[in-house]
């Protein structure tokens, strides 16, 4: 997480807004605070509490995601469907990066590209649901909404809605942010030392040959250009992380959206790289109203049922001057709706010629549940689509510059299939997630490994 290099061109500050302009606006998947003083007291607290991120950090994020548009960067972005409180623990979340820093070596390696890395972590503790409340032996409490919200468990205490919780998550957040931090800088990253990265039941991977060559193929060219110049190459050492999460509690992002000396605007300080998902994408909604004023780079999941005048239009709201590396667009519209749903609006983009980075989500329309009604992913389909989007992409002419994945450094068993054909009788063993399936290690490692031959870059044997 290094400070920027180089300043932004300004651009013209947002018309009629502030960080809580959005109130004024119809803001779906929010909870019903019973307790407004305490709601307003939680705020309160929160607005004096300091930020997570800087606006320098927040700025070269929005660089390298301008050169990702130009096809100069390949996007990153993984972790939890959703954090929990307890998960906030030292061997998760070094594992969880760990994976991120063996995929995004995979990638670089592959694609001979240098990536952006970009956790869905230390702040991705708010779900949007189906429904407002949920029916057990006749008992109607609220839906679980994430932890930043209340909890999971089927009680009327755990179920009411907290704003207390929002102190705790910005307390679980930084702790998070500061661990993964001191990893960096103390050279975890350090591709002189990928051992670091090695995760206990790797070895028993069935991809862990093919990693390990790639690894060593690394390791001797560092060593190689070292030997060269007679210098150690010291920038391999470490490499920038940023953060990032769904902003849908819209009270705790108002509350961490700040001004900083020397700079005009507003900035979201809870995270480098808020998005809007799909059900709060709505041009009309406060979601997009908070969003548009924000100086963050900002992203949007983007599904199969858009159609491409309401895409222009909400381009045309989130980025009207077209900056660069302002906006990316997630699409997740499933391996079955990803052919017919994508190209149109991939032709529209192009014909307007706006600047956006395409990013495929290909976890989000590949979900199912199994006859038992246990939520699950195939490992093809979640593959098969992110194949569709490359080729779809190249079709159009347009590129596809990145991924947007749910997965953990955990060995559990929540999506099917991989290099170790998971199955359904599989998931009872090891299903953690309280929400979404996770692909787990080896599916992550596999995923990247898969990614790289289909660029038709990797010269080792997968
Ligand atoms: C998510 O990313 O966890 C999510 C809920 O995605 P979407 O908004 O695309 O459904
Ligand atoms: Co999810």
């Amino acid at each position: 997480m290094s400070a920027a290099e180089t300043r932004p061109e300004p651009v013209r500050e947002p018309e009629n807004w502030s960080p809580t302009s959005w109130q004024s606006f119809p803001a779906l998947q929010q909870p019903t605070y019973r307790d407004t003083a305490a709601l307003d007291a939680a705020k309160e607290e929160l607005a004096r509490l300091p930020p997570l991120v800087t606006s320098w950090e927040i700025f070269e994020l929005k660089r390298q995601l301008a050169e990702a548009q130009e096809g100069k960067r390949f996007l990153l972005q993984g972790g939890d469907c959703a954090e929990n409180f307890s998960d906030c623990e030292s061997s998760i979340i070094s594992n969880r990066l760990k994976v991120l820093l063996q995929m995004s070596v995979a990638l670089v390696y592959g694609l001979r590209l240098p990536v952006i890395r970009v956790g869905r972590f230390a702040g991705q503790y708010a779900k949007p649901r189906s429904a407002d409340t949920e029916t057990r032996d006749g008992l109607t409490l609220p839906c679980y909404r994430g932890e930043l919200v209340n909890g999971s468990e089927f009680t009327e205490a755990t179920r009411e809605p907290d704003p207390r919780r929002m102190i705790k998550a910005h307390a679980r957040s930084a702790m998070t942010m500061n661990f993964v931090r001191a990893l960096i800088e103390g050279g975890f990253a350090d591709l002189h030392h990928p051992e670091y990265w090695d995760l206990e039941w790797m070895r028993h991977s069935p991809r862990a040959a093919d990693y390990q060559h790639m690894i060593s193929a690394i390791g001797n060219s560092v060593r190689f250009m070292e030997t060269l110049s007679g210098t150690r190459i010291h920038n391999v050492n470490r490499v920038d992380f940023f953060t990032s999460h769904e902003a849908l509690l819209l009270p705790y992002e108002e509350c961490l959206t700040r001004q900083v000396p020397r700079q005009w605007g507003w900035f979201n300080l809870s995270t480098h790289f808020p998005w809007i998902g799909l059900r709060t994408a709505n041009l009309d909604g406060a979601h997009v109203e908070y969003m548009r004023g924000l100086r963050n780079p900002i992203a949007v999941k983007v599904g199969a049922s858009v159609t491409p005048d309401d895409l222009i239009r909400l381009i045309d709201r989130l980025n009207p001057e077209d900056e660069p590396g302002r906006l990316t667009l997630i699409h997740r519209m499933g391996r079955a709706g990803i052919a017919k749903g994508l190209p149109p609006l991939l032709e529209a983009v192009k014909r307007e010629g706006r600047r956006v980075l395409w990013v495929a989500d290909p976890m989000h329309g590949n979900t199912e549940s199994t006859a038992t009604g246990v939520k699950t992913r195939r490992f093809e389909n979640v593959f098969g689509e992110l194949e569709l989007a490359f080729d779809l992409h190249a079709a159009v002419g347009t590129r596809l510059g990145g991924v947007h994945l749910e997965l953990t450094g955990e060995n559990v068993t929540e999506c099917m299939g991989g290099a170790r054909d998971l199955t359904e009788t599989d998931l009872a063993r090891a299903y953690r997630s309280a929400v979404d399936p996770r692909l787990n290690y080896e599916q992550s490692l596999e995923l990247a490994m898969l990614i790289v031959r289909k660029r038709g870059a990797l010269p080792v044997s997968i």
